[in-house]
């Protein structure tokens, strides 16, 4: 038996992001836009946090990078009944999506913006929130900052974020990899990850920051908890959430060897500051388990808890 894990690209459902604005001419997170996004959630989870959040109560809605709405399609059903919606986003492609998407919907507006540079509103709202965005995000204080100007006082900050770096460590001594390959491996991601942000293009561990950030930005009642959702994998592999996350089991033992571009993972892990030698041990251990992975497939022997670190935080803006 062995872990997927995070070792190739389609395994990794929080890691899926990364790329898409160095390596395409796509708009961001293109290639991400999967179905499988309607399912990171199981609904009696996302029934607790309207719970404790009050989600209910919620009735000025602000979303930030709402890519073409899997979020606010959850949180459409989690929020006031005549809740409006007003959904930020940069791409002009998500926002004729998104159009598309709510015509028939009122009370969902969608604005072309930057949450780095965000407009103003006549009126303060009671939610804002926001899915996988912060992994994206050089200076996530100042967007928590923009949260925080934008919520009316006691209004809610909802953010959902992943840390991917340990995401992408999940392979067990199952999979074959020996100590030093699994230390080759993890000082590939370690690398790559610090290369990424020097880069500009955010933190994929973001989860592990965001505790210091959201006080730091001035919220209060900071409280957080994770997505118990688990992506299993067992034999045959053909349940519907494994189906809809992995795809068939010939698209997933296809995908199970598709790992990141080479030339990508080198730049990250060299501005990373890994070595060639580092980085040419730690690609083979990724493309060991890689094939291990597809392998296992193949065989019906690979299973999978699929533990993913997918945080949910909570707060509140200050009332002075
Ligand atoms: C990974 S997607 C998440 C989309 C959506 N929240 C979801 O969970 O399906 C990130 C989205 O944020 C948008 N985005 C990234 N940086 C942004 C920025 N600075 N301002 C506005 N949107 C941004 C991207 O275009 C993309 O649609």
């Amino acid at each position: 038996m062995l872990n997927a894990g995070a070792s190739a690209r389609r395994d990794n459902q929080f890691g899926r992001d990364a790329y898409s604005m160095s390596e395409t001419r796509q708009p961001h997170s293109a290639e991400h836009f999967t179905n499988d996004r309607d399912h990171w959630w199981n609904a009696d989870y996302l029934d607790l946090l309207q719970q404790r959040y009050a989600l209910q109560t919620c009735r000025r809605v602000l979303e930030f990078g709402a890519g073409i709405g899997h979020w606010t399609v959850l949180l459409r059903g989690l929020c006031a009944p005549d809740a409006t919606f007003t959904l930020i986003e940069r791409e002009p492609e998500w926002i004729a999506a998104l159009e598309r998407r709510f015509s028939d919907q009122p009370g969902i507006a969608a604005v072309c913006a930057d949450v780095t540079d965000m407009p103003t509103f006549d009126a303060p709202f009671d939610l804002v929130t926001c899915q996988t965005l912060l992994m994206h995000i050089a200076d996530v204080e100042e967007v928590l900052r923009a949260a925080r100007r934008l919520l009316r006082p006691g209004g809610l900050l909802l953010v959902v974020e992943p840390n991917n770096l340990a995401n992408r460590l999940q392979a067990t001594p199952d999979s074959g990899l020996t100590p030093e390959e699994f230390g080759a491996l993890a000082a590939l991601w370690w690398a790559w990850e610090i290369g990424r942000t020097k880069r500009g293009f955010g933190r994929e561990w973001i989860a592990e920051e965001l505790p210091r950030l959201i006080v730091r930005a001035g919220f209060t009642n900071l409280t957080a908890s994770q997505n118990d959702k688990l992506f299993l994998r067992y034999p045959p592999y053909d349940t519907l959430d494994q189906t809809v996350v992995h795809g068939s089991l010939t698209e997933a033992i296809a995908a199970a060897t598709e790992l990141e571009p080479r030339t990508q993972v080198w730049d990250y892990c060299l501005a990373g500051g890994l070595d060639a030698l580092g980085f040419e041990r730690g690609w083979a251990a990724l493309e060991m388990l890689a094939r291990r992975t597809s392998d296992g497939l193949c065989a019906g022997s690979l299973s999978s808890a699929g533990l993913a670190n997918f945080c949910v935080f909570g707060a509140r803006a200050p009332f002075s």
